[in-house]
């Protein structure tokens, strides 16, 4: 699959916006990602098929000299080949070339898959926010320290 990564725009959003629920599995709407690409300290990619297609999407809010990983997300059926990994790699870049002190995030304890991916990018486990998720699940946090 050779896969385009490039800033979301409107247009991408117009795209996705009636499968975000479904095949993109989260509970970002159309709503949340319009306000995130208004937000001056927010930046968006999307991940692109041959089709043009939107397979996958990812952000991060970049309050002062530090990115926090807001979302990444790739769409149910491209899981695993990739895509995730190629926009972890932009944003990760992205970082880089505004030389950021690091980057943060919080994960699901439960979500497995995402905890491999940034620990493959040699994210470290800083800490744990207890019941994060709908007052249940734990958040563990993590930091890439780019400096
Ligand atoms: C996490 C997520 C973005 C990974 O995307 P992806 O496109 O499937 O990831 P990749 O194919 O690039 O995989 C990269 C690495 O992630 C890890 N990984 C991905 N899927 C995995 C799975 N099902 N089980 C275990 N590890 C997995 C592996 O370390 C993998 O590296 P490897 O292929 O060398 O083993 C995807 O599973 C997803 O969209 N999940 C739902 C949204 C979500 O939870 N986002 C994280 C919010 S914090």
């Amino acid at each position: 699959m050779n896969i385009l990564i490039e800033y979301m725009n409107i247009e991408h959003l117009k795209k996705i916006k009636d499968k975000l629920l479904n095949e993109f599995d989260m509970f970002w709407n159309e709503n949340v990602l319009k306000t995130e690409l208004e937000n001056p300290a927010s930046t968006y990619i999307v991940a692109l098929d041959e089709n043009n297609d939107v397979v996958g999407y990812a952000g991060i809010w970049q309050p002062i000299d530090e990115a926090h990983i807001t979302n990444i997300v790739t769409r149910k059926d491209k899981r695993q080949q990739k895509v995730g990994t190629l926009m972890l790699e932009k944003l990760i870049k992205i970082a880089k070339q505004r030389n950021l002190e690091s980057i943060t995030l919080e994960v699901n304890v439960n979500n497995i898959p995402a905890i491999n991916l940034y620990k493959k990018y040699k994210f470290k486990e800083v800490g744990i926010r207890k019941k994060y998720y709908y007052n249940t699940d734990d958040a563990i946090i993590m930091t890439l320290n780019l400096k």
